[in-house]
C-alpha cells in the first residue's frame, strides 16, 4: 500500500493534466461539497483552502443531510471515490431535487452512471485504489473545475509548484513518515494529533487514516480552540496512555505560540511527543506533505503492528447493512 501514497506525484500530475477538462461557468452564490470518509475529506481540505485564500463560501457535508436553502444558483460537486456509498447518494438525489448545478468526482459506481445518464459533468478518477489515497487526484479535480469557471482558490500554477514541492519533499516526508509510526509504535497508548488552525482539515485526516491504516483510536486537538475546552481536559484526565504529535506551520508565529502552550501542558501530564514542521511555501503545500507524512505513518504502524492496512473490514460491514 506504501506504493499507492508514493503515487500521489503520479495522481497531482493527472489532476494538471485535467486542469480545465470540465468548466461550469455561471453566477454561484456558493459551493456545495457533498461525500463521506476518504472523498468527504476532500471538501474539508477545499473549505480549507478557500477560508484562507478563497473567493466564493465553501460548504460540506458528510452525511446524508442536506441544507435545505440549496438553490439552483449553488454549484455542487458530489464526490465518491466508489460512486456507491449511500450517504453520497441519498445527497445527490436531494441536491438534484433542488436543481443546484451538479459536478460528479468519483471513479466508477452508480454515481459515474448517474453522470452518463444526466449529462452531468463529470471527472474521472484514476481506479482500483483505496478511496482514501486517492486524496490528491479528487483534490485537484475539485480546485481544477473551481479555477477554470471563475471561482479560484488555487490556480494552475500554485497547483503546479505544490506537485513541486511534493515531489521534492518525498524522501523527507518518508524519513518522517518511518519515525512517526516508531514513535507511536513505542508509546503506545492514545495519539494525540495536536496542531493550530488553520490546519484542523489536516489533523482530521491523519486520525481517519491511522484509524482506517492502522486500526487504532485517535485524538485531535487543535488550538486557538483547544485554549477554550480541551486545556481544561488536561487539568484532572484519567489515567490513559497517551502520546502527542505535534504538527505546525514554522512560518506561522502564532500558531507555533500556540502549540508551544499545547507542549507545555502535554509536558506537565509526562505525555511524550513528536513533532512535525509542515514543509511547503503555500497552504496547498503544506496540507499535501502533513497528508503524505501521516499517510505512510499510518501504513508503517499498520506493517509494525501486523495489520492489513488496506483491507477496512467494519466499513465493509457496515456498508453491507448501511441503514
Ligand atoms: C476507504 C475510505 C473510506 C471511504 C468511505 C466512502 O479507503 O477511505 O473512508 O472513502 O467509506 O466511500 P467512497 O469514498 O467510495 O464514497
Amino acid at each position: 500500500m506504501e506504493d499507492l501514497y508514493l503515487g500521489w506525484i503520479e495522481q497531482l500530475r493527472k489532476g494538471l493534466e485535467q486542469w480545465g477538462s470540465v468548466k461550469v461557468p455561471g453566477k454561484y452564490r456558493l459551493v456545495f461539497i457533498a461525500g463521506m470518509g476518504g472523498s468527504g475529506i476532500v471538501g474539508d481540505y477545499v473549505a480549507a483552502l478557500s477560508n484562507v485564500k478563497g473567493s466564493i463560501p465553501v460548504l460540506v457535508s458528510k452525511s446524508h443531510l442536506v441544507p435545505n436553502f440549496l438553490s439552483r444558483d449553488d454549484l455542487v460537486f458530489i464526490v465518491s471515490y466508489s460512486g456507491n456509498t449511500l450517504e453520497t447518494r441519498i445527497a445527490y438525489e436531494k441536491i438534484a431535487e433542488k436543481k443546484s448545478r451538479i459536478v460528479i468526482v468519483s471513479s466508477n459506481g452508480l454515481l459515474e452512471s448517474i453522470a452518463t445518464e444526466n449529462n452531468l459533468p463529470f471527472i474521472p478518477i484514476v481506479k482500483g485504489i483505496a478511496p482514501r489515497t486517492a486524496l490528491p487526484h479528487m483534490l485537484y479535480a475539485i480546485l481544477g473545475v473551481l479555477d477554470s469557471s471563475g471561482y479560484s482558490i488555487v490556480s494552475r500554477d500554485e497547483a503546479v509548484d505544490a506537485y513541486e514541492n511534493l515531489k521534492n519533499n518525498m524522501k523527507e516526508a518518508v524519513d518522517k513518515a518511518y519515525e512517526l509510526s516508531s514513535f507511536i509504535d513505542e508509546h503506545k497508548g492514545l495519539p494525540i494529533l495536536a496542531t493550530h488552525t488553520p490546519f484542523e482539515a489536516l489533523v482530521v485526516r491523519g486520525k481517519n487514516e491511522f484509524n482506517e491504516n492502522s486500526k487504532i483510536p485517535v485524538k485531535v486537538e487543535v488550538a486557538p480552540e483547544w485554549m477554550h475546552n480541551d486545556i481544561v481536559g488536561w487539568e484532572k484526565p484519567f489515567e490513559n496512555k497517551y502520546s502527542a504529535i505535534i504538527i505546525r506551520d514554522p512560518s506561522d508565529d502564532v500558531g507555533s505560540k500556540l502549540v508551544d502552550f499545547m507542549k507545555k501542558i502535554y509536558i506537565n501530564n509526562n505525555i511524550p511527543i513528536y513533532e512535525l514542521e509542515l514543509h511547503g511555501k503555500t497552504f496547498l503545500e503544506k496540507l499535501l506533505y502533513g497528508s503524505l507524512v501521516l499517510g505512510l505513518a499510518s501504513v508503517k504502524l499498520a506493517r509494525i503492528r501486523g495489520v492489513d492496512p488496506l483491507v477496512t473490514e467494519n466499513i465493509t460491514l457496515y456498508k453491507k447493512d448501511a441503514p
